[in-house]
């Protein structure tokens, strides 16, 4: 047996390593994501959410807008075009700068990006370097360079920019067809609007802008499951403020952020704050930290909190032509206001919540279970719903506690298998109790409920469920 099996048996959870593998295999094998259209032999590096990873997403989304936008009174909602007009791209800089180096090895054909190959193998930064600089570079140091996946050296295409926006005709005739591109960030489709919402909503700075919707990057590697894909959705939030109060609200919302991760059940010590240091900055940003999860796979960043200035909104107001500044009546000023941005992934927040939940408890025994333990706001169903038997009257009695119950949450009703196989495959989904009806319960109307993370029972009279699962959600 080698080290690592043996590990795997003494171990409580599965090795992190190998915790990525086994959350996949879960998460397909209990219906949360699907590979992309599978049927046809797959599309590389795309996703289809099951009946459990949608309301996973679902849950996600809205505990995020009931935080960020009904909790908060200076904070409105929107939802704005994936197309926006091709200037807007051109105003933001996306088309001019939104690229990454990539290379190819000529010998195994395998596409890299080049600045993280030079800075992985030889350790040299650069950020910094200007294109011409960087291909000379790269050219001069090639021999140095191990292709990872053939390990040929020196055998590399020149450095090539690649832009990450996808791009798509609008229009059906191919003389008037206008090039548009899918959005790779939500937040240009907030700078367009502020004004209509400053106009209309009777909004007063400081205020916040926020919304959730798909984005789109051709990313040149593209990997590590639902971590980075071509294909996600981000919730962003662009808060305007009076220009010199932007660091107290960049710290507000680094700590709100943080505190928000905390609150759905993310443990402390999977998260840590990096700041960007001064060659990293993006070029719009004054100052920019992420809120890190330790993934599976190491550190990665999570959320992206940046100071963007008056960047955006000073471009939007030079290429359209508009006045974007904000008349502030209190203090009888005109200016264009700052921004502060925490703007987060939510299939890689599913992911971090995911990997935070997985155990596996007493491997390689008899007692051996997977168990996801989600935060109960977030578990996709709150109760499994089990009759013993599927005679004597029972599953009528558990179709009823399923049909009341269902009127106020998700849940699951389950006759079929042993009781074991049912609480397995709850555990799997992360449902935070299971009831079962047995014969007591046409006795004396009573049912046991099995608490997720304990695997304790106990016996409640059938009329009490309702309040005994909300007061046991709303505790954890
Ligand atoms: N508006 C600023 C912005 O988009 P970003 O750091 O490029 O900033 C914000 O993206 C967040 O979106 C990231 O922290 C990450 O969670 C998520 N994200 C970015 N690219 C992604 C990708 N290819 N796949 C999945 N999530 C991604």
């Amino acid at each position: 047996m080698s080290e690592k099996q043996k590990n795997k048996k003494t171990d409580k959870t599965v090795s992190r390593e190998d915790s990525l593998k086994e959350i996949t295999a879960l998460c397909k094998r209990r219906g949360f994501v699907y590979p992309g259209s599978e049927i046809y032999g797959g599309l590389s590096n795309t996703f289809d959410y099951g009946p459990y990873g949608v309301e996973l997403l679902r849950n996600l989304k809205n505990e995020w807008w009931k935080t960020f936008v009904h909790n908060r009174a200076d904070v409105v909602g929107l939802d704005s075009s994936i197309m926006l007009h091709p200037s807007v791209w051109i105003a933001s800089g996306h088309v001019g700068s939104f690229n990454d180096p990539l290379i190819d090895c000529k010998n195994c054909k395998s596409r890299f990006r080049a600045d993280h190959l030079i800075e992985e193998t030889l350790k040299i930064e650069t950020a910094n370097l200007e294109l011409n600089d960087f291909q000379n570079l790269f050219k001069e140091k090639s021999e140095e360079i191990i292709c990872p996946s053939c390990g040929k050296s020196g055998n590399f295409t020149e450095v090539r920019q690649f832009n990450l926006m996808f791009q798509t005709q609008m229009g059906s005739l191919s003389d008037s067809d206008v090039t548009v591109y899918l959005r790779p960030e939500t937040a240009q489709g907030i700078f367009i609007n502020v004004k209509n919402i400053a106009d209309t909503c009777r909004v007063k700075i400081p205020f916040g802008v926020a919304q959730i919707g798909k984005s789109f990057r051709n990313e040149i590697i593209a990997r590590q499951f639902i971590f980075r894909t071509r294909e996600f959705e981000q919730m962003e939030m662009e808060f305007f403020c009076e220009p010199g109060t932007q660091k107290e609200w960049f710290e507000h919302w680094v700590k709100f952020c943080m505190d928000w991760l905390l609150s759905i059940g993310i443990r402390k010590d999977s998260l840590r704050l990096r700041n960007h240091d001064e060659k990293e900055l993006s070029f719009y940003s004054e100052n920019t930290a992420d809120i890190e999860y330790q993934f599976p796979f190491g550190w990665g960043e999570l959320w992206g909190i940046a100071s963007r200035t008056d960047y955006d909104l000073k471009q939007h107001a030079e290429h359209s032509r508009k006045n974007l500044e904000y008349n502030d009546q209190e203090k009888n000023q005109k200016y264009i206001p700052y921004v502060v941005e925490p703007a987060l992934g939510l299939n890689r927040l599913m992911l971090a919540v995911l990997s935070d939940a997985y155990f596996v408890e007493n491997p390689a025994t008899k007692e051996q279970r997977t168990v996801l333990k989600l935060h109960p706001k977030l578990a996709p169903v709150k109760a499994g719903i089990f009759p013993l038997q599927k005679k004597d009257g029972l599953s009528e009695i558990a179709m009823e506690i399923y049909n009341d119950l269902s009127k106020s949450f998700p849940v699951d009703y389950d006759a079929s298998g042993s009781i074991g196989k049912r609480y397995y495959r709850q555990d799997e989904l992360g449902t935070p109790f299971c009831i079962t009806v047995d014969y007591d319960t046409k006795e004396n109307g009573s049912v046991t409920v099995r608490n997720r993370d304990t695997t304790e029972q106990v016996r409640i009279p059938k009329e009490e469920l309702k309040q005994f699962l909300i007061k046991n959600m709303e505790d954890a």
